[in-house]
């Protein structure tokens, strides 16, 4: 219907090059139209860890997508195992002081852009979603999440990392305010059904293929509502957060720097790296 895909490829295409931190080549970002509908997939392997360049990428593909004014958009992972294991450690540990700025802008802009998207949203998560991931699937309008051994939420104080507000308050509109202030101070990363339950995901899902269904369905619902009534709601109970993100974008930006150069987080990063990769061996 709208050449999504080949905007978007020519999008990661153009992107300027930087220090290199992906194990994966080719485009990070596959934006495919299924009927009216964006299909925004994250492939950065192995786990779609959000660094700078991934971040770049979803942010001009957000741009190109709402340009083509699509019926509405999901978001998913190429991985069958991770939607998103968030933010990438390795942009935060030993960090060039540059680079983490832009890094953090950026992920602030790809929050701004798909929290304030005009358009429905939907997250199909094909897996683990912790973190970033989470934060991703809980900036969309509804989340249909695959069953299995798979956990969801955000557990950054785990890492001795505090949670932005704006991830805060994106849990915060998602869940009820108690569910959420008890799941960020325990760093509690939820099952499927725990996740369902308290109401972090809409539905759970057979496959990928299912939950891609499922989204595809909820977004069909907006067919018979007025589009532009539609998206001043939309924008408008979600006015809270963007425009609190807006006040404290700068002081933010700072506060997550100063807090990468506290000597306390670079061994608490360390060693989480650390305890990463004794897992993977
Ligand atoms: C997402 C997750 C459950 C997937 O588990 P998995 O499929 O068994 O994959 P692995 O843990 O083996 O990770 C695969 C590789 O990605 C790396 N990786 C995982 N998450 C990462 C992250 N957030 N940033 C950077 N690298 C990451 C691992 O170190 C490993 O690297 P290696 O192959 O060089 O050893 C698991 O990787 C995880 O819990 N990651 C950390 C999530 C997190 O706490 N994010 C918060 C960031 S603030």
């Amino acid at each position: 219907m709208f050449p999504l895909r080949q905007l978007a490829r020519h999008a990661t295409r153009v992107l300027p090059a930087c220090r290199p931190m992906s194990a994966s080549a080719g485009p990070m970002v596959d934006v495919a139209d299924d009927g009216g509908i964006a299909v925004m997939t994250l492939q950065r392997a192995p786990v779609n860890s959000l660094n700078l360049d991934l971040l770049q990428a979803m942010s001009k593909a957000l741009d190109d997508v709402a340009k083509n004014k699509p019926n509405g958009m999901i978001l998913t992972s190429a991985s069958p195992t991770v939607f998103s294991a968030g933010l990438d450690i390795m942009e935060m540990y030993k960090p060039d002081l540059k680079r983490a700025e832009q890094f953090w802008t950026t992920l602030q802009e790809v929050w701004i852009k798909l929290f304030g998207f005009k358009f429905a949203t939907a997250a199909a998560i094909n897996g683990h979603a912790p973190a970033g991931g989470c934060l991703l699937a809980m900036s969309c309008e509804y989340r249909a999440m695959v069953s299995g051994k798979y956990t969801i939420g955000l557990n950054e104080t785990a890492l001795g990392i505090v949670a932005p507000l704006w991830f805060m308050d994106t849990m915060c509109h998602t869940i009820r305010t108690r569910d959420a202030e008890l799941a960020l101070t325990t760093a509690r990363l939820f099952t499927v059904d725990e996740a369902l339950k308290v109401g972090l995901i809409d539905e759970t899902a057979s496959d990928k293929a299912d939950a891609i269904g499922k989204c595809k369905n909820f977004i069909k619902k907006f067919d018979r509502i007025p589009p532009l009534a539609r998206t001043m709601t939309k924008l408008n109970i979600r006015r809270g957060p963007l425009t609190h993100m807006q006040k404290i974008r700068q002081a933010d930006t700072q506060q997550f720097l100063a807090f990468l150069q506290n000597p306390q987080v670079q061994q608490a990063l360390e060693m989480y790296i650390q305890s990463l990769k004794a897992k993977a061996k």
